[in-house]
């Protein structure tokens, strides 16, 4: 028996920080919470997604009265420019949250679904994505999705079970 310690590399960082590419793709993703559909949780989340040709794909949270019926906004984003862009990386996603009149002090933390979905379409694209949580206070960034979620289920685990 023995112990396995994982690690995870994360820049934290205020938005003044970065550089400003960066900066920019944040700032889409906090504009975006403002049309986010959350008369639920009043819990707004904006996403964009920056591809690999230069354009950025942009979405937020869209909630329902049949609660499971909503998606967040990390996957909005992904499934949009997915959909719309099949063969064209995404480089970047970046994230931010805002209630009660702010946006979070904290960084935004994806739901395990969202990991799941950003690891996918890493996978997919077989390249990194950058993921960049905004907060008021820190930023946090991760150098790929796959740091967010240690020992994904992917395709490979798929294989693995023929
Ligand atoms: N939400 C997101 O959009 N992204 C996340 O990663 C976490 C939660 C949304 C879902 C719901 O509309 C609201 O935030 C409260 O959970």
């Amino acid at each position: 028996m023995k112990e396995l310690t994982l690690q995870t590399k994360i820049t934290a960082c205020t938005i003044d920080e970065m550089n400003p590419s960066m900066r920019e793709l944040v700032e889409k993703a906090k504009a975006m919470t403002e049309h986010a559909y959350c008369p639920y949780s009043h819990f707004h989340v904006g996403a964009a997604a920056l591809l690999a040709d230069g354009q950025v794909i942009t979405g937020n949270n869209q909630e329902n009265a049949a609660y499971p019926s909503g998606l967040c906004a990390e996957r909005t984003t992904l499934f949009a420019a997915n959909a719309n862009n099949p063969n064209v990386p995404v480089k970047a996603l970046a994230v931010a949250c805002y209630t009660n009149g702010h946006f979070t002090k904290e960084a935004a933390s994806p739901c395990g679904a969202c990991r799941q979905v950003m690891v996918e379409t890493e996978h997919r694209y077989g390249q990194p994505m950058q993921v960049i949580l905004y907060g008021e206070d820190m930023c946090y960034i991760f150098e790929k999705a796959a740091d967010l979620l240690p020992l994904n289920f992917d395709a490979e685990n798929l294989e693995r079970t023929k």
